[in-house]
């Protein structure tokens, strides 16, 4: 259950800003990384997520992220996802800075979500860089290849590789702008996205956590509340809503 204190933070905010993890889009049926049935429990980054096992196998990588660009399409947003879309129309500034490539706050609403870690359903050729917002394989075509002869890769940040400059610029500055910042579903264990928290607090934010679980960062928290995204953030938006009509 939340606090008086954070409903006070949240009347009195002029700028909010949202960190995401995959535990936001766990309810809608996609799996976290780190949990215990999570990917990463399951395979190997180092087989499936960096540039290296790209160029070794890339039609094991385009099978792998194409079985979850399927996963994607076919779950729907959560509570938590719409929550967090309302939360846009609530504040003078709002930030929402994910982490998760599956494009589930865009289609709840967000209207122009930070992606740390890219997007699943956007690819790029390596040799030209040109963007594709669609990318078909088929049997024939299990590497989709660009106009100038390249291979195309997901538009995902994989391991070793440096994150978008502008992305994270844009969120590290609305981590520094922001009075209240929530860090949701995610286990901090990545960098540079888990600094955010840290960094909202040093600035003087009020920083919350939303967690079935304690993680590494909640240390860094004001308040951590306990349970699923999409179980937490809807009374907040709706006691907030309540309170800004009676203001
Ligand atoms: P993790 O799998 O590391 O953490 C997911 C977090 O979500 C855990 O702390 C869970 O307790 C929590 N969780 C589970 N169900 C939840 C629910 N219903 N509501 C709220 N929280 C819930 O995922 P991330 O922190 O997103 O990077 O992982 C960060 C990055 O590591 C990912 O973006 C990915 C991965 O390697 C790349 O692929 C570059």
């Amino acid at each position: 259950m939340y606090s008086e204190a954070l409903i006070t933070a949240l009347m009195n905010a002029d700028s909010v800003a949202v960190l995401t993890g995959a535990g936001v889009s766990a309810e809608s049926g996609v799996k976290t990384f780190r949990d215990p049935d999570g990917l990463w429990m399951k395979f190997k980054p180092e087989e499936l997520a960096n540039f290296d096992a790209f160029m070794r196998n890339p039609e094991l990588v385009w099978e792998w992220y194409n079985h979850r660009k399927e996963i994607a399409a076919s779950v729907k947003p959560n509570p938590g996802h719409y929550a967090i879309a309302e939360m846009e129309s609530l504040f003078k500034e709002f930030t929402l800075i994910t982490q998760n490539v599956d494009d589930l706050h865009r289609r709840a609403g967000t209207s122009n979500p930070i992606e740390l870690h890219g997007n699943i359903t956007r690819s790029f050729c390596i040799d030209c860089n040109k963007f594709y917002d669609k990318v078909e394989v088929s049997e024939q075509q299990k590497i989709p290849k660009c106009d100038c002869g390249g291979m195309i890769r997901p538009d995902v940040v994989w391991f070793g590789e440096m994150l978008p400059m502008n992305a994270i610029q844009t969120a590290t500055a609305a981590a520094q702008d922001a009075d209240v910042f929530f860090s949701i579903g995610t286990s901090g264990e990545v960098y540079p996205a888990a600094q955010l928290p840290g960094i909202a607090r040093q600035y003087g934010a009020y920083v919350v956590e939303v967690n079935p679980g304690k993680t590494s960062i909640s240390f860094q928290m004001n308040e951590c509340l306990l349970g699923p995204s999409g179980v937490v953030l809807p009374p907040i938006i709706e006691e907030l809503k309540r309170r800004k009509l009676s203001a």
